[in-house]
């Protein structure tokens, strides 16, 4: 997979077009703008920057030129102020935004694990679970026993197993050893109890459900579109070969940061509010360095799910040196010249073709190579 990538033609952006952008004043504009007014921590230089929004937006520079003070320190709490009618009123010369109208919510999705306990999984996390737990309740045999859907959580004491309590794995504390995990002798891992396990859904016990890959549950699944669908969602980013019952915190961060987008991307599609569709629900999506561990196939996919998400009407704000993710982005905002108190400037704004022709800019030449007549990411020697 490395070696074709590397040796592969690469045209940007792999979707063919960039949306376009306009900074034009009001009513010119063909996207809606949030501006940032008087960045200032760290060593930021009392900034006012505009982000159009609905578009894919990349942060670039050289390390310490503020691109995390500006995002994190100064654009996300004076958007969560904004969303939550806080600071009506901006004293002068106060970090504030304008714009935020059409922004239903902000979130920074890191790579964090998701889920500190070891009864969360990929199929509790995106929601499919429940769900599946209808189909288990509703089958004869469960009726007949009067298991009910919360018979086949992990987190019923009726239906796992008491010894493990869910989990499978026990953790065996050791004298001067950090404690190891062990796979539960009473359920075998199975985490469920053995009368929970007597109830079959097409041939299959609920622990072989989630025994299942997401590839081999779209399978399984297949007439059921509401089950299907987020697997599809999982398969399209490339987790296809995720268990349905892996415990989430042991997902790696590269996969933890798919999962929470692919989540983001279904809830924000298919939700309904107040009865209505939620298909304009607009939220801000913040990401600092998310190709950090990503195979280049993986940062594609990733590319590909923010993408998605822009495409829904949401805006993707993320920090990156990766060119690959930088190449593919509607609009780059470079930061610069240097790091510490040489920093902290704007140094230009506009698409990744602009960037790449900035003078003084560090981002630039990088850039231009990339984007170059022939695009082939080949080391160069
Ligand atoms: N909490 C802090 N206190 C003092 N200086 C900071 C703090 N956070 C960041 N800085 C400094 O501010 C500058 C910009 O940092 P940062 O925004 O993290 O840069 P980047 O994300 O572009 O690498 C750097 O010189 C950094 O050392
Ligand atoms: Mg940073
Ligand atoms: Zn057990």
């Amino acid at each position: 997979m490395t070696g074709r990538l590397l040796g592969q033609d690469k045209q940007y952006p792999t979707r063919g077009t960039r949306r376009p952008v306009t900074l034009k004043g009001r009513g010119k504009s063909i996207q809606p703008i949030l501006t940032l007014h008087h960045a200032r921590a760290n060593n930021l230089k009392d900034l006012t920057i505009a982000f159009p929004l609905e578009r894919f937006i990349a942060i670039t520079g050289v390390s310490g030129s503020g691109k995390s003070s500006l995002i994190r320190e100064c654009l996300l709490p004076a958007v969560q102020a904004a969303l939550a009618k806080r600071s009506a009123r901006k004293p002068a010369g106060l970090t504030h935004v304008t714009g935020a109208e059409s922004l239903k919510m902000v979130h920074a999705v890191d790579q964090s694990p998701i889920g500190r306990t070891l009864r969360s999984t990929p199929a509790t996390y995106v929601g499919f679970f429940d769900l599946i737990r209808d189909l288990y309740a509703q089958t004869p045999e469960a009726r007949l026993r009067g298991y009910s859907a919360g018979r086949f959580s992990f987190n019923s004491s009726q239906g796992r197993c008491t010894v493990c309590e869910g989990a499978g794995t026990l953790k065996l504390e050791m004298n001067f050893l950090p404690p190891a995990l062990v796979v539960c002798e009473s359920c075998r891992g199975l985490r469920f109890n053995s009368e929970t396990l007597d109830i079959e859904y097409r041939g299959k016990t609920i622990a072989q459900v989630m025994d299942l890959s997401v590839a081999e549950a779209i399978v399984f699944f297949e007439a059921i579109p509401r089950i299907r669908r987020p697997l599809v969602a999982l398969q399209d980013t490339g987790l296809d070969y995720i268990k349905l019952g892996q415990t989430s915190p042991t997902l790696s961060g590269g996969e933890a940061q798919r999962m929470k987008l692919v989540t983001h991307l279904l809830t924000g599609l298919g939700d309904t509010v107040d009865g209505k569709v939620a298909a304009l629900r607009k939220n801000l999506f913040l990401l600092e360095e998310p190709t950090i561990g990503l195979h280049l196939s993986d940062v594609r996919r990733l590319v590909e799910v923010l993408q998605r998400l822009v495409d829904a009407g949401h805006t993707v704000i993320v920090i990156e040196h990766n060119l690959d993710l930088i190449a593919e982005a509607d609009w780059v905002i470079d930061m610069g010249p240097e790091g510490g108190d040489e920093g902290g400037k704007l140094m230009g704004q506009g698409s990744p073709e602009k960037i790449a022709e900035l003078e003084k800019s560090h981002t630039a030449q990088f850039l231009k190579e990339v984007l170059g007549a022939k695009n082939k990411l080949v080391p160069r020697t």
